[in-house]
């Protein structure tokens, strides 16, 4: 397979659809490994009562104990530093060692940094993704975007950035633009995947598409997600449709002629194609190539 990195980035990974599942809900955790999500992240922060969250621990241990996620990532969604329940979360990651950790409410580097170093006794492929939720964090963005090797994925928060700043909630997201373009900015400036935030309201199906296709338009490579129902419109979304997937096929074939072999720039179908364009064409194919070698998995 076809692996893309550059310096500052991690292989291509695909992203579109990262379903939220509470560990403290037993029934939606043995609907996990079913589910045609490409991450699935398991929470201990936010939908888990404080009272329950050693349940909750206790949930995953068995679960992960099970059949692992084929071909997806697993996710462990920890509780914030500074909680009381970090600690045992943390002990928990690694004893389970799952493929990334998502730590909420991210404020400054300093968070990320402390959790990269408790993690320094597991593998380094455990990643770290960091939430961006509180007005803080958005204001450090980019500092947050550099701080370790380790962190590779930056996730919207929404619900929790409103609550933050008293924004409300409304269809488009008008007035919260410009601060979810300086995290999609600062995500890319150091070549982190960046996912868009939860869509609430799980029964209007065209609200969901129509907030997948602006993700998609702002840059984002999946969007987060709190209903299997919403899984199949975000691999719809945020997928490569057929004709990209033809298009980047074809300006790959293009460079790889011996007469390409010293140019730049080449004309295709009256349309001028950058050798860049060659790069996000064979990021665009390592996906797709993901993609179905996952379908062939289920
Ligand atoms: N993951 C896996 N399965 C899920 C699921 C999820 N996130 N959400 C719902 N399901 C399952 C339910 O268990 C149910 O199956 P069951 O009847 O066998 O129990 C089925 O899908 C249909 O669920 P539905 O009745 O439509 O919804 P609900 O009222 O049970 O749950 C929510 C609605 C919002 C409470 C639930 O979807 C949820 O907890 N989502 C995640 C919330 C979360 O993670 N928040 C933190 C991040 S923002
Ligand atoms: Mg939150």
């Amino acid at each position: 397979m076809t692996t893309v990195s550059s310096p500052t980035s991690h292989s291509a990974r695909i992203r579109r659809s990262c379903l939220s599942v509470p560990a403290i809900n037993q029934r939606a955790l043995d609907k996990t490994h079913g589910l045609d999500c490409d991450v699935v992240i398991f929470d201990l922060e936010d939908s888990v009562f404080p009272e329950k969250k050693g349940e909750a621990r206790d949930n995953l241990r068995r679960l992960f104990r099970q059949t692992p996620l084929q071909g997806r990532e697993a996710v462990i969604r920890i509780n914030a530093s500074g909680s009381e329940f970090q600690k045992a979360d943390i002990e928990l990651v690694l004893e389970l060692a799952p493929d990334a950790v998502l730590l909420p409410k991210v404020d400054d580097p300093e968070d990320i940094r402390e959790v990269a170093g408790l993690l320094a006794a597991t593998s380094p492929d455990v990643r770290l993704w960091a939430m961006m939720e509180t007005a803080g964090g958005v204001l450090n963005a980019a500092a947050i975007a550099k701080s370790d090797p380790r962190l590779d994925c930056l996730v919207l928060g929404l619900n929790d950035l409103r609550k933050d700043t008293g924004v409300p909630s409304e269809h488009g997201r008008t007035y919260l633009v410009p601060w979810i373009m300086q995290v999609v900015l600062a995500a890319r400036a150091h070549g982190l995947d960046v996912i868009d935030s939860v869509f609430n309201d799980f029964r209007d199906t065209d609200g969901f598409a129509a907030e997948c296709a602006q993700g998609r338009a702002m840059g984002f490579d999946g969007k987060m997600l709190i209903h299997p129902a919403q899984i199949e419109g975000a691999n719809q979304a945020f997928g490569p449709s057929a004709e990209a997937i033809a298009e980047a096929k074809a300006i790959i074939t293009a460079f790889a002629d011996p007469a390409a072999h010293d140019l730049n720039v080449i004309t295709m179908n009256g349309q001028m194609v950058e050798r860049l364009h060659l790069e996000q064409a064979e990021r665009l194919v390592a996906k797709a190539q993901q993609i179905s070698l996952r379908k062939t998995m289920a």
